[in-house]
């Protein structure tokens, strides 16, 4: 097995793992390599939708789309559906955003196989979170440790004009700004452009200014970014308590159809106190 990181701080590419081998050893293997560069690129594989659901089981229970309850959805309720049609104007995914972060207890990650892939294009691009907040100016990060904000799932249903029944409802959590990942301690920026609509006890004008500059940190820095091509067989995780992503849109009018497996989080997201760091 190869291990070769995309960027010296964010992704890498496995050649020579099958991912429909998960027994005990190399199941640790790979949860520790997903720890450690947090988007992983698997090539060369050979799973149907059962094998992708038990390389998501690997690392905890499978998560189910809220859009499933709220839109009543048909078909296999662990599975989440990207498709971009000849016609599709918004692809799903198509701006920085973290999975569902409008939930008590955001999923702690995604794996993601295209069964569709356009002649070229429709790349996914990760950023760093971790960079993302220990690259922001130290008053500025002083700041956001005192701050919580609103993720309100009818914010994402907005942006691809949709609108749930007057009788559903659809996910609406306040989180810290700034969470510890669960795993390693260390801080990650917790406010992104799909979910975040606004941070708490501020002014309208206060919070979209703040956030407002925060998604452009996001979205205009390539050296907190790493960038997947995805080829014929190629399957994507990433930790969605450490990274955004947004898929990139540049392929129509031709097609792009993929299966996402997600998993649930270990619970709701924690502060991150400087202190942290040192233990
Ligand atoms: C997503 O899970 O947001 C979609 C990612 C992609 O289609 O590349």
């Amino acid at each position: 097995m190869e291990i070769e990181p995309i960027t010296p701080h964010l992704g890498a590419q496995i050649q020579g793992f099958d991912l429909r081998d998960i027994s005990n050893g190399r199941a640790e293997h790979l949860k520790d390599m997903f720890v450690e560069h947090r988007v992983l690129v698997f090539r060369d594989q050979k799973l149907d939708r059962d094998a992708h659901k038990s390389v998501g089981r690997v690392f905890g229970q499978l998560h189910v789309h809220p859009s499933k309850k709220a839109f009543e959805m048909k078909g296999d309720p662990e599975i989440f559906k990207v498709r971009a049609q000849a016609d599709t104007v918004k692809v799903n995914g198509g701006r920085w955003h973290m999975d569902v972060s409008c939930e008590e207890n955001p999923p702690a990650g995604s794996i993601l196989r295209l069964l569709k892939l356009p002649p070229h294009g429709g790349d996914t691009v990760f950023c760093d979170m971790t960079r993302a907040f220990e690259t922001l100016s130290a008053p500025v990060q002083h700041m956001l440790l005192e701050l919580e904000a609103c993720h309100d799932g009818e914010r994402d249903l907005r942006w691809y004009g949709l609108t749930p029944n007057p009788d559903q409802t659809y996910p609406s959590w306040t989180h810290p700004v700034v969470v510890a990942h669960p795993l390693t301690g260390k801080p990650v920026l917790f406010v992104n452009e799909g979910f975040t609509e606004e941070i708490a006890d501020m002014s309208y004008d206060e919070s979209r200014s703040i956030l407002d500059m925060l998604f452009a940190h996001i979205a205009r820095a390539p050296g907190l970014q790493c960038r997947v091509t995805w080829e014929p067989g190629t399957v994507v995780m990433w930790d969605n308590r450490a990274v955004q992503h947004f898929a990139v849109h540049d392929y129509a009018p031709h097609e792009r159809l993929g299966e996402r497996v997600t998993i649930v989080g270990q619970g709701p997201p924690m502060a991150w106190k400087p202190e942290l760091l040192e233990v």
